[in-house]
C-alpha cells in the first residue's frame, strides 16, 4: 500500500540527488521534477527526528538531511519563530520551499530593473499568501526574491531544497518601499 505518508526524507534525498545528476545543469527541469516529490515529503513526520538537528542558521533552529560536497544540493528544514520575519531577500540559486509545519505568510517578488545600480532595485509583487503544511513553491532567479513570516503564536517550519549553500552565496536584501538593495555575503539574514 503506497500512501504519501510513507515517502520519507531519506528516500527524498536519494531521489533529489538522482534528479540533479540526470538534469545536466537544467535547473528548470530540476525544479519541475522535484516539486511533486517535495509535495509528498513535507508530510513525513520523520523530518523532525532529533538526529537531524543541526547548527542554527541566524538563530533559527534547523534540521539537516543533506549537504552535497561543493554545495550543489542542500536539503534542510528551518524553524521560523513568531514575530521574526525574514527581510525580503534572494537566494541566487534554484530552490523549492515546502511548508511542513505551522503557517507561513509568504511574499514573493520578481526584480524588474536591469540590476545595473548596486544600490537600487525595483521589485514587482508576484504573490502573497498564507501557506499551510503541504504548500510548495519554486524559486528560480530572477523570481527568487521572497520573505517568510510565521502566522500565529507557534513556530512554522519549511523544507528548503536549494542548489547552493546559502552560507557561501553573494546575495541581496531588499527594501521594497524604498527601492533599495544591499549586497550580503552568506546567511546573515
Ligand atoms: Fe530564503
Amino acid at each position: 500500500m503506497a500512501t504519501t505518508g510513507q515517502y520519507t526524507i531519506q528516500t527524498f534525498v536519494e531521489d533529489a540527488r538522482r534528479v540533479l545528476g540526470a538534469a545536466d545543469g537544467d535547473r528548470e527541469r530540476v525544479v519541475r521534477e522535484l516539486r511533486p516529490l517535495v509535495e509528498q515529503v513535507v508530510w513525513d513526520d520523520g523530518l523532525f527526528d532529533e538526529r537531524f538537528r543541526a547548527e542554527p542558521e541566524n538563530g533559527r533552529p534547523r534540521y539537516l538531511y543533506h549537504h552535497e560536497p561543493g554545495g550543489s544540493l542542500q536539503i534542510y528544514v528551518v524553524e521560523f519563530a513568531p514575530g521574526q520575519p525574514t527581510p525580503v531577500h534572494d537566494h541566487v540559486t534554484w530552490g523549492l520551499i515546502g511548508v511542513c509545519g505551522g503557517r507561513q505568510r509568504t511574499t514573493r517578488y520578481a526584480r524588474t530593473d536591469d540590476s545595473s545600480d548596486p544600490e537600487r532595485a525595483t521589485l514587482e509583487l508576484i504573490e502573497e499568501e498564507v501557506l499551510p503544511r503541504g504548500s510548495v513553491y519554486p524559486l528560480l532567479p530572477p523570481e527568487d526574491i521572497h520573505r517568510i513570516e510565521t502566522v500565529g503564536g507557534e513556530p512554522s517550519y519549511s523544507l528548503h531544497v536549494l542548489g547552493a549553500d546559502l552560507g557561501r552565496q553573494h546575495r541581496h536584501i531588499f527594501d521594497v518601499a524604498d527601492g533599495t538593495v544591499m549586497a550580503v555575503d552568506g546567511r546573515g539574514m
